[in-house]
């Protein structure tokens, strides 16, 4: 990806070398925090408060779910070492070593917008965890990687049920949290802060959109979003917006940060899509990382089509020009 003002990612794409995938098991635990074992009692329950929920790397019991990949799952430190997370830097390795500063107990999600229910909710109160689903994903990152993760979530339709959207809604906008002492990255430009993304109502409400609380059954560390983040697995990854504070709905098509950034490189709808080449580099194929040693590259694949979900999909986009709405 490439933002204004600089051009660390100028040669992105298929000519990136990854970085070595780590490596130093232990870093990235003291990068998550906290982490405890076991749920934090009362996590589960409805309404609970905004502490009763797990803490970064807590076990979860989630049930498997028909949502697989047939691809080697990567290594969890790959997973959770190698990471887009701007807000604590642009290098690959930034997010492990600074995501930890976040704070994310207690945390507050506020609705607002065209709902019946807006208000500030606890993770617990948007997010049912005695019905947590494992879905093995393929992340398909716009730079022309991927990695198969098993993330741990509810369905974000789930999520909106409860929320009570009115007919006016249209669009579900989300924003990051923004905090200046704790996220190195934000004191450059590199995009407008706070992180913002937005999907069309009826793309939320799809089956494969994931509310995801965890990963690898354990509660998100920091680096990977937590508590709370939108996994939409038939986008580009820049469409799984991190650590979550706000869910706006709306009757218009809601800014999104990458858009804002560089409209021309990156669209609202951003499937997958290997026919439409980003303006410089192909979408076409991609290296499918972290599937075991030290590597960090274990194959390259072709690029499928709504990163494989056309059948779930492709009804959301009839009558549309992809490579006009990309
Ligand atoms: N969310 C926020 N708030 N900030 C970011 O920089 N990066 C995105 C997305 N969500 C990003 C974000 C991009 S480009 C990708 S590929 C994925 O997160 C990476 O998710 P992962 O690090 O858990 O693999």
């Amino acid at each position: 990806m490439e933002y204004k003002r600089n051009r660390t990612w100028s040669a992105l794409g298929d000519e990136v070398t990854p970085e070595p995938i780590f490596r130093d098991r232990r870093r990235i635990i003291a990068a998550a925090g906290a982490a405890g074992v076991g749920l934090i009692a009362g996590a589960g329950a409805a309404h609970a408060a905004p502490t009763a929920r797990p803490v970064p790397g807590a076990a979860l019991k989630a049930t498997a779910s028909k949502y697989k990949v047939a691809d080697p799952v990567a290594s969890e430190e790959a997973a959770t070492s190698y990471n887009n997370f701007y807000e604590f830097g642009t290098n690959k390795s930034d997010p492990v070593r600074y995501a930890g500063l976040m704070k994310v107990d207690p945390w507050t999600v506020t609705v607002e917008g065209e709902c019946e229910k807006p208000g500030a909710y606890a993770v617990t109160d948007l997010v049912d965890y005695g019905k947590l689903e494992e879905r093995i994903y393929r992340l398909r990152c716009v730079e022309a990687w991927s990695m198969v993760i098993p993330w741990v979530g509810v369905p974000m339709a789930s999520v909106i049920d409860k929320l009570k959207p009115t007919s006016k809604a249209k669009y579900v906008a989300f924003e990051t949290h923004l905090d200046r002492t704790s996220m190195p990255g934000v004191r450059f430009p590199v995009l407008d802060w706070p992180y913002v993304e937005g999907l069309r109502l009826d793309e939320a409400m799809n089956e494969l959109t994931l509310m995801t609380v965890g990963l690898y059954g354990k509660a998100l560390p920091q680096q990977n979003g937590a508590p709370l983040r939108l996994i939409v697995p038939w986008k580009y990854g820049f469409k799984s917006i991190k650590s979550v504070v706000k869910i706006r709905f709306t009757d218009t098509q809601p800014p999104t940060s990458w858009n804002l950034s560089n409209a021309r490189e990156y669209g609202f709808y951003s499937n997958v899509n290997p026919e439409v080449d980003h303006p410089r580099w192909s979408q076409a194929s991609e290296r499918v990382l972290g599937g075991g040693g030290l590597s960090g590259l274990i194959s390259r694949r072709k690029t499928d089509m709504f990163n494989g979900y056309t059948k779930q999909v492709e009804k959301l986009y009839a009558g549309m020009d992809l490579a006009k709405d990309y």
